[in-house]
């Protein structure tokens, strides 16, 4: 019997016009109301997940850069993930709904309110991706902006901080017995004073203590920073990570040696490992995909040099597809990761028609090369990940309902058949249905 594994999907543009550019646009797609995601959320409660992650990033970026985000919507428009959460929630019942936030965005004490205030609404499915990119700092007076590993550190003050004023409240503070005349008792109320390196606040909290535990936090980082916080923080990590049995053993023993360094024990945390599927109706016509992937055409090539300019805020459209890149246009804002990321291993004579076709060649599942396959060869994947000892997967994409049928109308019925995708949910939230195996 194989084993069952967890399931998120991840929202992977943000709450924003994800779909543009796609013939899904044609489809109800009207993505400033809640409708066309609480069908989505609906779809992906009936097919078992355990939580809906959605990415968010509250800046369009430095301000001379701002036409390459916003052109083809790769970079924004995004509206707040948090405030979607609330109708996700009322238009489900036991998925858990993670919105991104960033310490930078909120102070902690209007933090733990909300966030107090969404897990009680939520029946305790609220979860927390938090992310500590410090791009966005101007717009918060957040000055000077904080390096890489100090922008993690306030994070850890900012959790440790909310997680105090959820529990200003002692055990017995809360009476709520009409026979004894009594709601609370004050004197068990703790002003839980906060002095540290990034924030000072006073407590108590003025919302009730959670009777199911707190929300779930979620990370994204891969960077030995960021694996710390998982493993000292977190309930879900994001891993991304190459597919294969050594990559994927090395990272779950990092987060699990985290974890422990922590005094937390590895069955903590879910591990849940980014795959972004490209599903096709057979074998054939996955050869075909990935055949034609090799020579992509003008439009295809353009669609990648779009995203890349917004993701690295560096105009590659104005830039000749025949002449070799010269990575001098790329200004100090870009990190040196992102241009080794764009250029991969070629020479500095390559041509930026060849580098970017680089990123539009796609693999085979069947192979282990890539993620273009049927149902059935995703299925044997996500299969052999649990016989490695794989907690989960995190499937990557658009929440649109056209997108999420195309997923999972065939794989959902496979996964179960085989004992890998949950049949029913339990009660009392997300973090029991994340223990709940
Ligand atoms: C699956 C996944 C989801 C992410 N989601 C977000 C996001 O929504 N917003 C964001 O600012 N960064 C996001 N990130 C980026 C990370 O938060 C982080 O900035 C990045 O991984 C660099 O951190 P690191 O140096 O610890 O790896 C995501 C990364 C991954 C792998």
């Amino acid at each position: 019997m194989s084993r069952l594994q967890h399931f998120g999907w991840f929202l992977a543009r943000g709450f924003g016009p994800q779909g543009w550019g796609h013939p899904y646009l044609d489809w109800n797609y009207r993505w400033t109301e809640p409708r066309l995601y609480q069908e989505s959320a609906r779809v992906l409660e009936q097919a078992g997940f355990d939580l809906l992650i959605i990415e968010d990033a509250p800046s369009l970026g430095s301000a001379e850069t701002i036409d390459l985000r916003v052109r083809q919507a790769f970079g924004g428009p995004k509206h707040d993930p948090l405030l979607l959460a609330p109708y996700l929630f009322d238009a489900t019942r036991h998925l858990g709904i993670a919105p991104t936030v960033n310490p930078a965005a909120y102070l902690p004490y209007t933090a733990a309110r909300q966030f107090a205030t969404l897990q009680h609404l939520s029946g305790h499915r609220l979860g927390l991706n938090v992310v500590t990119d410090t791009g966005s700092a101007r717009h918060f007076g957040d000055a000077p902006q904080l390096g890489h590993d100090a922008a993690y550190d306030r994070a850890e003050e900012w959790l440790r901080g909310i997680q105090d004023l959820w529990r200003s409240w002692d055990d017995d503070a809360l009476i709520a017995d009409p026979a004894r005349g009594r709601y609370a008792d004050g004197d068990k109320l703790h002003a839980v004073p906060h002095r540290g390196a990034h924030f000072a606040f006073d407590g108590p909290l003025n919302a009730i203590p959670f009777t199911e535990g707190d929300p779930a936090i979620v990370s994204p980082g891969g960077s030995g920073r960021g694996l710390a916080f998982a493993g000292a923080n977190s309930d879900v990590q994001l891993a991304l990570a190459p597919l294969d049995r050594e990559s994927i053993t090395a990272y779950r023993a990092k987060i699990h040696a985290a974890a422990a360094a922590s005094g937390r024990a590895p069955s903590d945390i879910r591990i849940l490992f980014a795959i972004q599927p490209v599903l096709v109706s057979s074998p054939e016509e996955a050869d075909r995909v990935v055949a034609a992937s090799a020579h992509p055409d003008d439009a295809a090539l353009r669609w990648i040099a779009e995203r890349q300019s917004s993701d690295l805020e560096t105009d590659l459209t104005a830039v000749d597809l025949d002449r070799p890149l010269d990575t001098a246009i790329f200004g100090e804002h870009v990190s040196e990761g992102s241009i080794r990321r764009l250029v991969g291993a070629h020479d500095a004579a390559t041509p930026l028609r060849t580098i970017l076709a680089a990123h539009a060649r796609l693999g085979r599942l069947r192979d282990g090369s890539g993620f273009v396959g049927t149902a059935d060869e995703l299925a044997d994947r996500i299969q052999e990940l649990g016989d490695w000892g794989n907690d989960g997967v995190l499937l990557w994409g658009d929440l649109h309902p056209v997108a999420v049928h195309r997923t999972l109308g065939e794989l959902v019925p496979i996964l179960r058949r085989r004992g890998i995708l949950r049949s029913e949910y339990v009660d009392g939230g997300l973090k029991a249905n994340l223990h709940a195996f």
